[in-house]
């Protein structure tokens, strides 16, 4: 070969393979939550601080703060979906003694109706249909909405899902197959592996139940929005969709926020990364003074309550509201309780606060106990920290949340009751009273640290791996498009049947012709 020739190729594998080209990023997180667009932010800042440029689809925009960040602001979207349906806000009060709302044919409702109207969204059709954009990778948050995978043919670029929880099958059968309920939990589950045998049947209908009405009756919507959403917007840039199926199923990667240290050690393929804890400030943001001297100042220590930003403390029932002020005012501890209004004789020992900066007080030293509903962020900023939890799980993935931390021993569960204060008691004198699951919590917390590299440096880093590979084709499952019946030998299957009763049949015809020529013979 000729040095030319050899110079030439070596090059191309360079560039293919070249890890500090700045890459132009897509990243959409545009659900109307808090927690989801505090983990859009933390995946924004990461590809920033890598040199990146990144643009934001948020309904939370913040302004310009670095000339390579450019928001699409979906707040006006935001502000007239919380108006329409402020009546039907999820208050604490309604979910007391239910089940797992996130589990309702609303909940799947919701998450349709959103993110039709995000696609249908003016200033969002606006920007998809720019044809002077051009991306090198889109990462998409995905929420139980799969025809959001259109973006990505729109730029002809590869697809990374982010998933806000523990890995399900719900986001894995995108990539590679439906895993196992017999020891895979529904991420909405209330159960604990192993099952009994009928707790096994349950996870199966469970199954069974959300895939005919998310992938078969919703999945026809879903198509439909795919169709009439993409297809003119595709028109304006010049290009046409790919059927709905192999937008679906062609994503590179999935980057979940879960680690192995916070839920279950979950079997998964080359193509899915935990990235759990990236959101997490690597120096945490000093206290502010008066919350500072009060957890310096605590002889006994301080007990931390609050119900995440999407459940509202002032929803609770009156009753409920003063059986908890009374039942923390026999405590020793200060109290900080994230509370979105004021109540009236307040105990010495309790602090309301309307906004809580939740990651310094988890740091702060003198936390002996993190009261929560067990969100998946919340859970890893209490590992993250090494706090142990009193979990009220309410809805979503809140009850494996808690499950998980019970079951790795350092938190305890409390069921969300009328009387819930005189159970909370119990929980917060046994975890006072006991230094084991203080101790747990540490070593959690040191499994949850002990990685190769941090999860912001793991998401920067697998970012650019597919953009550089153009897909990183190399890490999708050979599962992925295996039919059922090619998976289960069910052909196999056919064949042993077909052959059996083949030669059944045969064995039995030739019993009747040599039964003639017998009869034949005798006469
Ligand atoms: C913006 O991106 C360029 C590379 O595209 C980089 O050199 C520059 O440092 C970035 N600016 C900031 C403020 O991060
Ligand atoms: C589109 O964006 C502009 C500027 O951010 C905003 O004023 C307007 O309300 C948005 N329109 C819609 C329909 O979201
Ligand atoms: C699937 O993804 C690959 C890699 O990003 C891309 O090259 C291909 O065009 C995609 N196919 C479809 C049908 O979108």
């Amino acid at each position: 070969m000729l040095a030319k020739q050899k110079t030439c190729i070596y090059l191309a594998l360079l560039s293919f393979l070249s890890t500090n080209e700045a890459l132009r990023i897509l990243v959409s997180f545009p659900l109307p939550s808090p927690s989801h667009s505090l983990l859009g932010k933390g995946v924004v800042k990461h590809l920033l601080a890598a040199g990146h440029e990144v643009v934001y689809i948020t309904s939370f925009p913040e302004g310009r703060t670095n000339p390579n960040l450019t928001e699409v602001s979906v707040a006006p979207l935001k502000n007239r979906i919380e108006e329409q349906y402020k009546d039907e806000r999820i208050k604490i009060k309604q979910l007391v003694g239910k089940g797992n709302w996130g589990d309702s044919i609303v909940f799947s409702y919701f998450t349709y109706m959103y993110h039709k109207s995000f696609l249908e969204d003016y200033n969002v059709t606006e920007f998809l249909s720019d044809p002077k954009q051009k991306f090198d990778v889109v990462l998409l948050e995905w929420f139980f909405f799969d025809a959001i995978a259109g973006i990505a043919p729109l730029f002809q670029c590869p697809l990374i899902w982010i998933g806000s929880t523990e890995a399900h099958w719900q986001i894995l059968r995108l990539i590679d197959e439906i895993p196992n309920p017999a020891y895979n939990l529904d991420l909405f589950s209330t159960r604990k592996v192993p099952f009994s045998f009928w707790e096994r049947i349950a996870e199966l209908y469970m199954l069974v139940k959300k895939y005919i009405i998310k992938y078969v009756i919703f999945g026809l919507f879903e198509r439909r929005i795919y169709h009439n959403v993409y297809s003119s917007i595709a028109k304006k840039r010049g290009i046409n969709m790919p059927p709905y199926d192999e937008t679906v199923f062609n994503a590179s990667l999935v980057l979940l926020n879960s680690h192995p240290s916070m839920g279950t050690p979950f079997r998964l393929t080359q193509n899915v990364k935990y990235i759990g804890g990236y959101h997490i400030e690597e120096k945490v943001q000093p206290l502010p003074t008066d919350l500072l001297k009060l957890m310096n100042n605590a002889k006994h220590g301080v007990i931390y309550f609050s119900m995440g930003s999407n459940l509202k403390s002032i929803d609770m029932s009156d009753d409920m509201k003063s059986s908890l002020l009374a039942m923390f005012s026999k405590l020793k501890q200060d109290v900080i309780w994230k509370f979105e209004g004021d109540l009236e004789h307040l105990p010495a020992n309790v602090h309301l606060v309307k906004w809580a900066p939740q990651q310094g007080i988890l740091a702060h030293p003198n936390l002996r106990i993190f009261i929560t509903h067990g969100g998946q962020l919340s859970t890893a900023e209490a590992i993250h920290f090494g706090v142990p939890i009193i979990g009220i799980p309410v809805l979503g993935d809140q009850y494996v949340n808690m499950r998980s931390t019970v079951d790795k021993g350092f938190g305890i569960g409390v069921d969300l009751t009328e009387n819930i204060a005189s159970d909370l008691i119990i929980a917060i004198e046994e975890m006072l009273a006991n230094p084991r699951y203080n101790i747990r919590a540490k070593e959690i917390s040191a499994i949850y640290h002990d990685r190769p590299v941090s999860p912001g440096r793991e998401l920067v880093h697998w970012v650019r791996h597919v953009a550089s590979t153009r897909g990183a084709a190399h890490l999708r499952s050979p599962a992925l498009h295996v039919p059922c019946y090619q998976k289960y030998y069910l052909d196999l299957i056919g064949v042993f049947v077909a052959t059996t009763a083949l030669i059944i049949i045969l064995a039995r015809k030739f019993k009747q012709s040599s039964n003639i020529v017998k009869k034949k013979k005798t006469n």
